[in-house]
């Protein structure tokens, strides 16, 4: 029999965010009261995080949701940025707190997070709630994780039972993914294996997956070669190129050589308008639910 390769699925981030925020959208319109709100905390200018946090805000405002938005100079102290920390902390406008990741270097962000109230913490990356994303217990998840996760379920890509190979270890995406997947029930039970810069022979292990999470943030560091035909791939990956031939001298490319890999997957995650998208959607997702939670506490129905 001659088989046509038909190519991958494109997994568009944008037209499942778009579905998940109109939802999201259409519950806070049905919300009474005040606006769910975001407070946004930004150190210095990154010009990715500027990019980013205003991403972030937009797509606020358009879910109806209000942010606030601190910004601190690059040598901002401790004692500026935990005071920024507090002050979100007892606004009682604000639901949620994001503070953009990475910090300037005299800054210890872990502490940093720490200070952030749990019941605040749309972000997910207090130690308290990475504790219980460990634990399987509830908990606000991380947006990046939780972003690639409801990428797989809107599409109908079940991990249930499903090798997923997960390439990077950082606690922003492949530590707290891991775990994610990891989880008894709905969304979970996958078999989880991590890879990192110190790995012996990457291909040896991506070439197992089921599904393979690119998450190392190097350029085409996932090609064609290290890719069994049939896997779904998703490209966490978010690297600007310098391109001359853009006016703003870069584009961005995920960690994934997307046209071979394009040809070998059953299904792949473009970069842009893939999981980037889902992230923001999530960071949303998470502040509407802490706004519901600060209305229950406040003794209101809706
Ligand atoms: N920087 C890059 N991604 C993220 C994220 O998901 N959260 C925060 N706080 N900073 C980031």
């Amino acid at each position: 029999m001659v088989s046509i390769y038909m190519g991958a699925q494109i997994l568009d981030g944008k037209k499942t965010a778009a579905a998940i925020r109109a939802e999201i959208a259409r519950e806070v319109s049905g919300l009474s009261g005040r606006k769910p709100g975001l407070g946004v905390i930004l150190v210095g200018d990154n010009p990715a995080s500027l990019s980013y946090v205003k991403g972030k805000e937009k797509a606020c405002e358009e879910a109806g949701m209000m942010s606030r938005e601190i910004r601190l100079p690059a040598d901002a102290s401790r004692e500026d940025v935990l005071g920024a920390v507090d002050s979100l902390n007892s606004d009682t406008g604000i639901d949620g707190i994001l503070v953009q990741l990475p910090l300037p270097e005299q800054l210890d962000e872990s502490e940093v997070l720490a200070r952030i109230a749990a019941d605040k913490d749309v972000d997910g990356l207090h130690v308290q709630s990475l504790g219980a994303l460990l634990k399987g217990e509830p908990t606000y998840i991380p947006c990046t994780p939780y972003g690639v996760a409801m990428m797989l379920s809107h599409n109908g890509i079940r991990v249930s039972g499903k090798h997923v190979v997960i390439v990077g270890r950082s606690t922003l995406v492949g530590k707290s993914l891991a775990n994610l997947l990891l989880r008894k029930g709905d969304g979970g039970d996958a078999t989880v294996t991590i890879c990192h810069s110190r790995t012996p022979d990457l291909s040896v292990h991506t070439r197992q997956a089921d599904i393979l999470i690119a998450a190392i943030g190097r350029p085409r560091t996932i090609t064609g070669d290290m890719v069994r035909p049939g896997t779904v791939v998703i490209d966490v990956g978010v690297n600007r190129v310098d391109d001359a031939s853009r006016k703003r001298g870069y584009r961005l490319v995920g960690d994934v050589d997307y046209e071979a890999v394009s040809e070998i997957a059953s299904a792949i995650t473009p970069v842009p308008g893939g999981v980037g998208p889902m992230t923001i959607t999530m960071l949303l997702k998470n502040t509407l639910e802490a706004a519901k939670n600060h209305r229950k506490q406040e003794g209101r129905t809706h």
